[in-house]
């Protein structure tokens, strides 16, 4: 079965290569085709790891570093999340579209890097095995009930409110 470090790696390889494409792509239809995609996985990617992974970092499965990881974290989903809004408020290939798209390039890189080497190391040497096929699997689930994003929101989340919230859990 898949263990959810291993899923989480497979999205963020997904996101390293669609962001190289828009390197390439060719005016605005294409651009859109290879954006809309991209930026709805964003959005799903960092609600999953909100919903099922950065909960068991704050409870039982987290280092000592869990509470301050998982603050950054958010405050990287949420910058991430504020270049997808920016980007889908201009004309998809103008210079205020980039703009967005460049900052959710740049933040969500620089996150990946601290999620890779801070956050999954942490977690693969806290959790158990069980744990995180048990992860794998919701993770799988929760891209199924939610196609295309269906029924999510994405809107940013106060860090502090959620450690608050999910360290009582
Ligand atoms: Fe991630
Ligand atoms: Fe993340």
């Amino acid at each position: 079965m898949d263990e959810i470090t291993a899923l989480i790696m497979e999205d963020h390889h997904t996101f390293r290569v669609g962001f190289a494409r828009l390197d390439d792509a060719q005016g605005e239809e294409q651009l859109r085709a290879l954006w809309e995609p991209l930026a709805l996985h964003l959005d799903i990617h960092a609600e999953a790891e909100e919903e099922i992974l950065y909960p068991h970092l704050l409870t039982d499965s987290g280092g000592e570093e869990a509470e301050e990881e998982t603050d950054d974290a958010i405050r990287d989903h949420n910058k991430i999340r504020d270049g997808i809004v920016e980007a889908s408020k201009h004309p998809v290939g103008s210079d205020g579209w980039w703009a967005g798209v460049w900052q959710a390039r740049t933040e969500n890189s620089e996150h990946l890097a601290e999620e890779e080497d801070e956050v999954l190391p942490d977690f693969r040497k806290h959790a158990s095995m069980e744990l995180r096929i048990e992860l794998g699997a919701r993770w799988l689930r929760f891209f199924a009930e939610h196609p295309q994003g269906k029924g999510l929101d994405f809107h940013n989340k106060d860090p502090k409110r959620y450690i608050a919230e999910h360290e009582q859990d």
